[in-house]
């Protein structure tokens, strides 16, 4: 049995908030500090308000997500709005000045029109002028190249159990990515497949999503230190406005 439960509790072991090691997440609680209201869209397990309150963060924090597994881990702290739900479906109205994709999550949105409805929502959550920063990965990097089981990542969970997860692509159509990702016991015991489908928008349509949606950029990195995007760049990291 590996429940969807687990499952949560293993993306936080493979995935820890950790700003000393992890550059990125310096850079959203930097951001996530200086905020009064911040909304986090798809906020996982909910490590990065978390973290915001374990430093002291005493305004308003929200995070929304669709997975019920994850916000379950969320909800150990109850200091915090928790949301289930997905972004197209936000209805809040000019209530945060900062809103924040973490980890890549901006990529889960997949047709044009769940992308413009997600970002409209974003939007009108936050009040006039302020800003949404997320990151994606970049298409020119072609992170995907490197999810075989060639690079499966090896983990004690929490109950003792050894697991090795590996991704496996099986699909790349236009700038959607199809993968699955296995679960399996140290004895090659299959426990769990999930498939996920990532969208890789190159920042000419990125520009074009946020546009449409009443945004303009106001810096876009390719990295997390603030250098230009190029196209040896992992990550397009993007700040945007509400215009
Ligand atoms: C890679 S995880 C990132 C989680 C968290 N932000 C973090 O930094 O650990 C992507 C998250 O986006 C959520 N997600 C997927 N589709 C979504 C949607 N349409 N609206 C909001 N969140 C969504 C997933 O459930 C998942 O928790």
């Amino acid at each position: 049995m590996f429940t969807d439960a687990d499952a949560a509790a293993l993306y936080d072991l493979l995935n820890p908030w950790d700003p000393i090691r992890c550059p990125s997440d310096a850079f959203y609680d930097e951001l996530v500090m200086a905020a009064e209201a911040v909304l986090d869209v798809g906020c996982g397990t909910g490590s990065m308000l978390h973290q915001a309150r374990e430093l002291g963060h005493r305004g308003r924090l929200a995070g929304l997500d669709p997975d019920l597994a994850a916000l379950d881990r969320a909800r150990r702290r109850s200091d915090i709005e928790w949301v289930a739900g997905v972004a197209a479906d936000m209805t809040w109205d000019r209530e945060f000045d900062l809103a924040i994709m973490a980890s890549n999550a901006f990529q889960c949105f997949i047709g044009d029109e769940e992308l413009s409805k997600s970002l409209t929502a974003i939007r009108r959550a936050l009040r006039d002028g302020e800003r949404f920063v997320f990151e994606t990965r970049n298409p020119q990097a072609r992170a995907w190249e490197e999810w075989n089981p060639s690079n499966a990542t090896e983990v004690v969970d929490g109950n003792g159990r050894r697991l090795r997860v590996s991704h496996h692509v099986e699909a790349v159509v236009a700038d959607v990515v199809t993968f699955t990702e296995t679960t399996s016991g140290h004895d090659g015991t299959v426990l769990r497949v999930d498939r996920a489908s990532l969208r890789f928008l190159d920042v000419p349509k990125l520009g074009a999503f946020l546009g449409e949606a009443g945004f303009e950029i106001e810096a876009q990195y390719g990295d997390w230190h603030h250098e230009p995007v190029s196209d040896a760049s992992r990550s397009i990291v993007t700040i945007a406005r509400r215009v």
